[in-house]
């Protein structure tokens, strides 16, 4: 969480890094700030609030300074006060520092510096970072001008020597005008290189509009700014020689165009998200899938002998959608973990175990901690991550990409149909080199091929989904319910409503019910109930009969043509009828717009949910 950007050139810093940081919001928005070189002193400027806050407090300030750093943040240590916010100052007022991550020994460093002398403005870790460095410039001596070596980034490397914990910083020094020092471990930058000028940030997002030339840093990495010139070095002090990539960033695609909000846009982009999700992913003769960067062979695919499935939150229901079409369709046993979960668990394994880590932003902190896991025990890692260049990305074994282009609103909707979809491709493509048939294969693939259509046709009940949010917005308790493939989406309906509207809610699997939350059941609290058409469509009716004879309200979700009893549903929304790889995609859509038009009705902010980030860098 917390997003940073870093400016040096010949322009004025500030709007720029306000531009940053726009872009980068999504990471945290308890308080933004920005520092910027005004000849020989750093410029502080910090509020608690949004951006937009930091602007018009910034705008009378009229920095001119062409080189600054700036910071949104995420409380970890400390509340969100202006104390507290980024940038920090050293508490000589010589360094500037921002930072994403934590400093897990903080406590140990703030005490060392304490008595010698250095003092402390705020509750943050970062402020211990700052003064370190402080404290390492005030002891290096300047190198010979010949050996080409910087003291500011000498400080800035000895300083991390001592710091356990995970930090993207840039930093500033008041004695060093034009230039910035930078680094990571474990929480991610980019470098932006411009035509004379250098561009730093959490994510590509805050550079695209500048610059398509980017370096993606890696843990461990420092890295020394000028307008004209950049080095990166390891922590060991070795050059290393920079890759520079081109991104093909849409920067349309994180704009707001017509929409009320991001979360709106993107839920209502889903079919053309699906279609590039999809586009590319199946063979030519149309029985199965085609995947290019697994970087494994069919015949390596065939070993294996169970997956491991790992996310977090969205991505975690996902995962559980995947298992039961692979399990149904693939008959290969799958488990899904948290990835937060499993990292510590240290779970026995078969040999012929595969992991997938599914991740939108592909810097989860706790999603990477369990790959690095795995893959430190020998296994192979695939992703599924929507971000080009993250880290997840850079260090699985191979992966997919959902290309489902930028997902700005912090509760994720395209990202996870998309994740849906590829899950049930990866059933297909494993079931085919198993029992499933040339013929189901075809018929598989047509029903994915047909899934941005029939998303759009639930898209179109969205008037009427938005009348029955204007009638459930008052309640203060609300339950999901759903069976097999449709149970993690009653998880996601109920993780939807309550981080973007604030209503409690709970997901269960409807046959749950009567063994305890049952008790929850009364007029004060709706159920959302998924009874598409199946096997256990009659059971799923008896669910809800039981609700009904204890007074519960219900929002019925089935499939067109479906006869339900009547007075079973008091609101009832179709599907139209679906293969089973699809119907978790489609299901998902009405719950998608219930939340977004409750939070509204409600006045929440549903870009940006309270207590909330985009992306979850700290454990
Ligand atoms: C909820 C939501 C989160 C994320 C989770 C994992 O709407 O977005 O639960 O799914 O934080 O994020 P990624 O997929 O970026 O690893």
């Amino acid at each position: 969480m917390c997003g940073i950007v870093g400016y040096v050139g010949r322009q004025k810093a500030a709007p720029i890094l306000i531009e940053g940081l726009k872009r980068l919001e999504y990471r945290g928005y308890d308080s933004a700030g920005l520092a910027v070189l005004q000849g020989p002193r750093i410029e502080v400027v910090k509020k608690t609030g949004r951006v937009d806050v930091l602007a018009k407090a910034a705008a009378p300030r009229r920095l001119a300074g062409a080189t600054g750093i700036g910071h949104t943040r995420w409380a970890t240590h400390g509340g969100v006060t202006e104390a507290n916010a980024h940038p920090h100052l050293s508490s000589d007022g010589s360094f500037a520092l921002v930072h994403n991550g934590v400093i897990e020994n903080h406590a140990a460093i703030r005490r060392f510096l304490a008595a010698k002398g250095y003092t402390f403005a705020s509750e943050t870790d970062t402020e211990a970072l700052v003064n370190l460095i402080a404290y390492h410039h005030a002891k290096e001596p300047e190198p010979a001008p010949d050996t080409g070596k910087s003291r500011f980034l000498e400080s800035v490397r000895r300083a991390l020597m001592h710091v356990e914990g995970a930090y993207g910083i840039a930093v500033l020094c008041a004695a060093c005008p034009g230039e910035i020092v930078a680094a990571r471990k474990a929480s991610p930058l980019v470098l932006g290189v411009g035509d004379r000028e250098h561009l730093l940030a959490s994510d590509v997002a805050a550079l695209a509009s500048r610059t398509q030339n980017v370096v993606y840093l890696k843990d461990g990495e420092l890295l020394h700014l000028t307008p004209g010139r950049f080095a990166i070095i390891t922590q060991d002090e070795e050059d290393v020689p920079p890759v520079v990539d081109r991104i093909t960033w849409d920067t349309a695609g994180a704009e707001l165009g017509d929409h009320r909000h991001f979360m709106e846009k993107e839920i209502f982009e889903q079919p053309a998200a699906l279609e590039n999700a999809m586009r590319g992913r199946f063979s030519e003769d149309g029985s199965t899938a085609n995947f290019g960067g697994l970087n494994l062979t069919p015949a390596e695919l065939r070993q294996v002998g169970r997956l491991v499935l790992l996310g977090c939150g969205t991505a975690w229901h996902a995962c559980l959608v995947a298992e039961h079409l692979v399990e149904r369709f693939a008959r290969l046993p799958v488990e899904v973990d948290y990835a937060s979960e499993f990292r510590y668990r240290n779970t026995p394994l078969d040999r012929d175990t595969l992991f997938f880590v599914m991740s939108q932003s592909g810097e989860t902190i706790d999603t990477l901690g369990a790959l690095r896991e795995a893959r430190r025990k020998g296994f192979k890692v695939l992703a599924i991550n929507n971000t080009v260049g993250s880290s997840i990305a850079r260090e699985a074994d191979g992966g997919i990409y959902q290309h489902v282009g930028p997902e700005i609103g912090v509760a994720s909707t395209k990202a996870f149909t998309s994740q849906l979809l590829l899950g049930a491709i990866i059933a297909l493509y494993i079931a085919r080199m198993r029992d499933m048939s040339y013929n189901d294969g075809l018929e598989y693939v047509k029903a994915l091929k047909a899934a941005p259509g029939l998303v759009r046709r639930v898209l179109a009940q969205a008037p009427r989904i938005r009348e029955i949010a204007r009638r459930h917005a008052h309640y203060k308790d609300m339950l999901f319910l759903g069976r097999l493939s449709l149970f993690p989406i009653a998880l996601e309906g109920a993780l939807k409503l309550k981080e973007i509207s604030y209503i409690h809610a709970e997901g269960y699997p409807a046959a749950e019910m009567k063994h305890g939350p049952i008790a929850l059941v009364s007029p004060e609290c709706p159920a959302v109930f998924f009874a598409p058409k199946g096997e256990i469509f009659n059971k799923l009716v008896s669910s809800i009969q039981e609700i009904k004879a204890r007074r519960g309200r219900t929002i019925v979700i089935t499939t067109e043509g479906c006869e339900l009893p009547p007075g079973v549903a008091d609101e009832l929304i179709h599907l139209p009828d679906c293969h089973e790889a699809v119907l978790p995609i489609v299901a998902t859509i009405p719950v998608q717009l219930l939340s977004y038009y409750i939070a509204v009705e409600l006045g929440c902010d549903v870009d940006k949910p309270r207590n909330l980030a985009k992306s979850v860098t700290v454990e």
